[in-house]
């Protein structure tokens, strides 16, 4: 299937100059929506990716981080933006272009040891999935891959990505 073309393009959103990739319409299509996920799945599956937990950022990562779980037999974890968790959580703060961001997880989602696949909708610099990354290390989680729907190749983010790990895209552009 050609994911690409159920994929919007946006020009000048957020910002002027931005050409925004906008999955809404490929969320929409319900053979675009089962196909991504179940690529996703099949590509952690041949790769040998097993994990107890898929961990998802708030918010498009759950969007697809949730079905990803319940088709590999996960559970699910949301990394969300701050103070919206209710129990203790545990933090990391990441380098924006301008100033400092904050994810969060509950302390008691994740134990040292577990298996995690880290999945979001996106990979751009690498920020937000680096410092989920970083997260989930702190804990002591053994991190055994990445998952993105769209990859944006020019912007470097798996630079930012720890080695070792493996990283599945199903659309670079
Ligand atoms: C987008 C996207 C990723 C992140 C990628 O989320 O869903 O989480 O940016 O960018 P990076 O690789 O440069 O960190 P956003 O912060 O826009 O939040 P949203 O999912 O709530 O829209
Ligand atoms: N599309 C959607 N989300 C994004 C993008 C984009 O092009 N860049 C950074 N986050």
């Amino acid at each position: 299937m050609d994911l690409k073309s159920l994929i919007r393009d946006i020009p000048d959103f957020p910002k002027p100059g931005i050409l925004f990739r906008d999955i809404t319409t490929l969320l929409r299509d319900a053979d675009g929506l089962r196909y991504t996920v179940d690529s996703l799945t099949e590509k952690f599956i041949a790769a040998g990716l097993k994990a107890d937990y898929v961990v998802g950022m708030e918010s498009r990562g759950f969007i697809i981080g949730a079905p990803l779980a319940y088709k590999l037999g996960a559970g699910f974890i949301p990394v969300r933006k701050p103070g919206k968790l209710p129990s203790s959580v545990h933090a990391v703060e990441y380098q924006l272009e301008y100033g400092m961001d904050r994810l969060e997880v509950h302390q008691d989602a994740l134990q040292p040891g577990s298996p995690v696949l880290i999945v979001d909708d996106l990979l751009a610099t690498g920020g937000t999935a680096s410092a989920t990354a970083k997260l989930v290390q702190q804990i002591g989680c053994q991190l055994v891959g990445f998952g993105f729907i769209i990859e944006l190749r020019d912007l470097q983010g798996r630079k930012q990505l720890p080695d070792s790990v493996p990283v599945i895209s199903l659309v670079e552009y």
